[in-house]
């Protein structure tokens, strides 16, 4: 059996953080190897190296038995590798052909040959079982598009090894069926592939072997075949990991968020809402669950102030906020976790600290007539990354320096944090490890539990279901059912999610 990748005794130093120390991943041609553990563990910094976006302090790659050195992500591609970026790298005014073909447009005379690409890239999606409209700009299209738009992009490089950084964070559970059957097809093409993940369930349904990471060592590595789930979580987070959320009884009392006959246009090219009647209580997480792009992203901005609504009303704790301003609906007590934490949840330049105060920012203590405390921030900040498990050796820096997952917990550590009266979760756990999810979920249900309301939105049945009092089903921009806790399972909300039922009477109390 011979090696497509070798990394040999890997280190990186950042200010204050050895992320990979001395790691060594041998990984064999042909196979799809899984590369899992914590957040900050160093997944994404091994691969950016393997990829030539990151140097390494010291170690040696090889490929396919030889040794090399790659100085840059083009060179990466001349010598056969991929990557798909944990955030994606797409121009998104462009179409999605004028993408794929970045930097190796074929050329007819001086013009580029589109006709000429379109064709040869609809020869790689026959091949490979993908498939997407070369002509829609790539703004226009779902995430789960995206990512095949980048996975297309690399094999239009004529890649043999494809680095895959957390691919099926973003995605429906229909689409990452999809990508798994994509992986199995490149594998037997004979592309090697690299899959992180935090997902065990996929990592065990789809890798032929795995690596484990932690605190940038390599802590094990072996077959998938002798894997299970309990023991790769003991492997990631050096405990066994609970799943079940223990909770008060569910004693809900008066209305914290009610919302009457709304309607929203909402984006363009997205689903609207129609005459949406929703309330959550005290005491209570409403969870909706749905395929993505059925109105809920609408439904949530909508809430948040983000969008505006045609006609209804949203009321918060009584009071009418459909007309308020962002900042004036949270100082009402909203509270609000975004789906994309990259596009309207951090100012990644800004420090960690800054980041968890983004919500008060002009208030005391923090700032006097205008003027930081910078010491009272960073008092803040390093108290709130210990409790919230952000790992990081300064909260001082940039929050782009922080691994995606630890980004995540920001963002839902400054939320919680600000004790709203309600709190919309949107994808709240996404991209965080299990060990994170498992302190999250908790955190989620003592707001419950100290009487907040909850708005939980997610792609992932198994959090509706395990946090859920109510679980309401949105299907284009509709409810189409509404069930409590413990009354139906993932395969009935699987049915109502994709349309194929749906209940009679949907008003609620
Ligand atoms: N550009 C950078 N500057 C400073 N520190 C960095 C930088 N990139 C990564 N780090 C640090 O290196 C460590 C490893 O980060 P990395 O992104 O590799 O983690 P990861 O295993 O991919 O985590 P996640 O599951 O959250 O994506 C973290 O402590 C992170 O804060
Ligand atoms: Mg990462």
């Amino acid at each position: 059996m011979s090696f497509a990748i070798e990394l040999l005794g890997i280190t990186k130093h950042y200010p204050g953080v050895v992320a990979n120390d001395h790691v060594t991943i041998q990984i064999r041609d042909g196979e799809i190897h899984g590369l899992i553990g914590e957040n900050g563990a160093g997944k994404s910094t091994i691969m950016n190296i393997l990829y030539g976006m990151v140097k390494p302090d010291e170690g040696v790659i090889r490929l396919f038995e030889r040794e090399t050195e790659i100085s840059s992500p083009m060179d990466a591609i001349n010598q056969g590798i991929g990557m798909v970026h944990q955030h994606f790298m797409l121009m998104p005014d462009e179409t999605v052909l004028r993408n794929i073909i970045l930097g190796r447009a074929p050329k007819k005379g001086l013009a580029i040959d589109e006709n000429g690409a379109s064709r040869e890239i609809s020869e790689i999606m026959d091949k490979y079982g993908l498939s997407i409209d070369l002509k829609a700009k790539v703004s226009q299209i779902s995430v789960g598009e995206k990512q095949r738009v980048e996975i297309i992009k690399a094999l239009y490089r004529k890649v043999k090894i494809l680095i895959l950084d957390e691919p099926t964070a973003v995605l429906t559970p229909a689409e990452t069926d999809a990508l798994l059957d994509i992986m199995r097809k490149l594998k037997s093409q004979g592309c090697t592939i690299v899959f992180i993940t935090h997902k065990l369930k996929e990592v065990m349904a789809v890798t032929d072997r795995i690596t484990v990471m932690r605190k940038g060592i390599v802590t094990g590595a072996g077959d998938t075949a002798e894997m299970n789930v309990p023991k790769l979580s003991g492997m990631i987070v050096g405990r066994e990991v609970k799943t079940e959320v223990p909770m008060k009884e569910f004693d809900p009392s008066e209305k914290v968020l009610e919302l009457t006959n709304l309607n929203i246009s909402g984006r363009p090219g997205r689903m609207p809402v129609h005459y949406m009647n929703l309330s959550v209580r005290r005491g209570e997480i409403v969870g909706i669950a749905g395929v993505e792009g059925n109105g809920q992203s609408d439904l949530v901005e909508a809430i948040a102030g983000l969008i505006p609504i045609d006609s209804g009303s949203i009321r918060l704790c009584g009071g009418e906020i459909g007309k308020d301003g962002v900042r004036g609906r949270r100082q009402k007590g909203l509270g609000h976790v975004p789906e994309d934490r990259l596009k309207t949840g951090v100012a990644r330049e800004c420090s960690i600290g800054e980041n968890l105060i983004l919500n008060h920012y002009y208030t005391a203590p923090f700032s006097r007539h205008g003027i930081f405390n910078h010491k009272k921030i960073t008092e803040f900040a390093e108290e709130l990354c210990r409790r919230f498990l952000v790992k990081t050796p300064d909260s001082t820096y940039a929050l782009s320096t922080l691994s995606g997952g630890n980004m995540q917990k920001v963002v839902f550590a400054r939320e919680f944090e600000a004790s709203p009266e309600l709190l919309i979760a949107s994808q709240p756990t996404r991209g965080v490890d299990i060990g994170a999810i498992e302190y999250i979920h908790g955190k989620i249900a003592e707001l419950r539990d100290s009487g907040k309301g909850i708005l939980l939105v997610s792609a992932e049945l198994d959090e509706i279901l395990a946090l859920s009092d109510r679980i309401v089903i949105m299907y284009e921009g509709e409810i189409v059912a509404q069930f409590m806790r413990g009354e139906a399972d993932e395969y009935e909300i699987g049915e109502y999610m994709l349309g194929a039922k749906r209940q009679e009477v949907q008003s609620e109390g």
